[in-house]
């Protein structure tokens, strides 16, 4: 059985706007994948049209090996959890705890207190359980929302922009949270860095499917990513200039941890050792990242 599988997915919205058009996607059981593409590419009604928000469609969607008809979608819902856009389309309960606790009590699903705490805590909004979600900032919203979703614990996580708006502490803490759950996630983002380290492979949409690869197989398609609108990741394009200067780069990184990799890999081969890695410390005054280097020469025979 397949997690997700879209043949010949085809939408238009009521102003004969094709939204979709004969969109064919496959996800597997714990596959984490990536729908990239400009502004208006379709990428958020993909996501409602997968979670049940969008019918008629024409085409063929089934989800945990059902297929998505008004009859099943009740099944199909409870499947999957669709972190909205717009954190304002989802929070509508008077306190944060009472609207994370929301659709597993709508569900009927058990262990509804634990369910709630291990989701304030995996969004790291413990502090936030009696506040008003409607009078929180949008980052905090987004991350309620997320909380909702994780709550439901859903087989299929569909998050359409996951990391937009969240600081850089949350939006790191998002990333490995997403990273560390092997469920399975389609998530539709611009933020090509932040999924590096949690996708598989991304999709790139433009009403059509472009192109489907791995992060790698994107950021070097020049094409593909000049027509879908998409810029590399800053760490991405640093590597490319040093590329065309000289710098013996064998796969262009996306991620940071990628890049130190790369780094790794260079100096490795020019006969020295070096061992990087970024973790966090605690110190006295907080948590604060650094690189660490270890220089020594390699052994030879
Ligand atoms: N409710 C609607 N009624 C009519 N057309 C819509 C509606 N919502 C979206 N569209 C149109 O559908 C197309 C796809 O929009 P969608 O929101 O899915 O894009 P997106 O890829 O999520 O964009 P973004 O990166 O801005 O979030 C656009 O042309 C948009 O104008
Ligand atoms: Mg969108």
């Amino acid at each position: 059985m397949k997690a997700l599988e879209l043949e010949g997915l085809t939408f238009a919205y009521e102003d004969g706007n094709v939204a979709l058009e004969e969109v064919a996607l496959s996800l597997e059981i714990g596959e984490k994948v990536a729908v990239v593409g400009p502004n208006g590419a379709g990428k958020s009604t993909l996501l409602h049209l997968i979670a049940g928000f969008r019918m008629p469609f024409d085409g063929r969607a089934t989800v945990m090996g059902r297929e998505l008809t008004p009859a099943n979608l009740k099944e199909v819902r409870r499947a999957l959890g669709l972190l909205f856009q717009d954190p304002d389309d989802q929070a509508f309960m008077p306190t944060v705890e009472e609207d994370v606790a929301f659709g597993p009590r709508n569900y009927g699903l058990d262990d509804i207190d634990g369910r709630v705490a291990r989701a304030l805590k995996s969004a790291a909004i413990e502090h936030l359980a009696r506040k008003n979600p409607q009078r929180l900032s949008f980052g905090m919203k987004k991350r309620v929302a997320m909380a909702g979703i994780m709550a439901m614990e859903p087989a299929l996580l569909l998050l359409d922009e996951p990391t937009s708006g969240l600081d850089p502490k949350a939006r790191t803490e998002l990333v490995k949270m997403l990273k560390g759950t092997d469920r399975t996630m389609l998530i539709a983002t611009h933020d090509l860095e932040a999924v590096a380290e949690v996708v598989d492979r991304a999709v790139v949409l433009n009403r059509k499917v472009v192109m489907q690869g791995t992060m790698r197989e994107l950021v070097v398609a020049k094409e593909v990513l000049a027509e879908a609108g998409l810029e590399l990741p800053p760490v991405s394009k640093l590597f490319s200039v040093l590329h065309s200067l000289g710098y013996p780069v064998e796969s262009l990184p996306v991620s940071m941890d990628q890049a130190v990799a790369e780094f790794t890999r260079v100096i490795d081969t020019e006969g020295k050792h070096l061992h990087a890695h970024i973790h966090e410390h605690e110190h006295a005054g907080g948590d604060d990242a650094h690189a660490h280097t270890h220089r020594g020469q390699r052994a030879r025979e």
